[in-house]
């Protein structure tokens, strides 16, 4: 899929990412376009360029993370930056240290870039009001995952010709997913159409305002589908009364190799990880179109385009 190369700028005009609503189509096209290069590096026998050499990348993850958490820092070392890697669990935030003083002691430490994932949602913000570093947000609490958002819409960009009329459906918990937050933030700005399917419990009152269309009937999504993207299921949720249970989930939202063999052109997605037999049938999660694992690889692409045009000296002067 080519971009509109007018509008594409050639540098961004901010200093972190944490979440995609001042991100223009420009904006996330510039990323799209850089993550397609740095993708054919991914496919060389050596895949690593000197392109942040000299940088120092700190990854904070205060919530349990696989894909996100790996593949930042795969992207920083692919793009020759040092990296730093913070967990919370053996950290000394067990003895009673604040966000802010964990930071600015990893940041004494002369890191340059902070990748952060917590469950409080406006962490990222807070960090870059009080200290110096460029942020991004690798996910917090319900709010926002900017860069799954540019992770799934790269991928999608592979199998289309355009996001004007494609028509995406999201289905699951919304409530409480920043998946869905930055996906809508995202397929919106470029012009898709979005669906949001789930029962009555797991979709926002009043969330039409966001330009979607709200279903609670996974057949209607479907139909108006050219993609459907499954939500994980947060079993850790159960208790709160969101659904009978997660057989009765599965018989209602779960996607199965009947919905498949009805929609013949229908691709699915999920941000992982997936719940087989809940979200997605077994067989689904194997399917031929289901394109979950080159979402996982995109993923090192699109972190690596972000650490890249966010880097300090890289923005332009608009750049708060
Ligand atoms: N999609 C996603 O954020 O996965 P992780 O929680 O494993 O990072």
């Amino acid at each position: 899929m080519a971009s509109d190369a007018q509008d594409t700028p050639s540098s961004l005009p901010h200093r972190h990412l944490l979440d995609l609503s001042d991100y223009s189509a420009g904006d996330i096209r510039l990323i799209l376009d850089t993550a397609r290069e740095f993708r054919s590096v991914l496919d060389r026998p050596i895949k690593k360029v000197p392109t942040l050499q000299g940088t120092t990348v700190a990854n904070m993850f205060f919530e349990p993370s696989t894909r996100t958490k790996l593949s930042f820092g795969l992207a920083a070392g692919r793009l020759s930056a040092e990296t730093i890697s913070f967990s919370k669990s053996g950290s000394s935030v067990k003895k009673g240290e604040t966000l802010r003083d964990t930071a600015e002691n990893i940041l004494a430490m002369k890191c340059d870039m902070v990748v952060i994932r917590h469950s409080s949602p406006g962490a990222p913000h807070y960090l870059s009001r009080v200290t110096d570093a460029v942020l991004v947000n690798a996910g917090d609490g319900a709010h926002a995952h900017p860069t799954q958002a540019l992770l799934d819409v790269l991928t999608m960009s592979e199998h289309i010709d355009t996001f004007d009329g494609l028509h995406v459906s999201i289905i699951g918990d919304i409530t409480h997913s920043r998946v869905a937050r930055s996906n809508i933030q995202a397929l919106r700005t470029l012009g898709a159409e979005v669906t949001l399917c789930g029962p009555r419990t797991m979709i926002p009152p009043q969330i039409e305002h966001l330009g979607v269309h709200v279903t609670h009937h996974l057949d209607e999504a479907l139909d108006r589908s050219d993609i459907v993207m499954a939500l994980r299921i947060q079993l850790e949720r159960q208790d709160e009364g969101l659904f009978p249970s997660l057989r009765e989930y599965h018989d209602r939202f779960g996607i199965t190799t009947e919905h498949m063999e009805a929609h013949p052109d229908l691709l699915v997605m999920h941000p992982g990880p997936v719940n087989r037999g809940v979200e997605l049938a077994h067989d689904v999660v194997d399917h031929e179109r289901a394109i979950i694992l080159s979402q996982v690889t995109n993923g090192v692409a699109v972190r690596m385009a972000v650490l890249y045009l966010l880097a300090p000296g890289r923005q332009t002067d608009a750049a708060e």
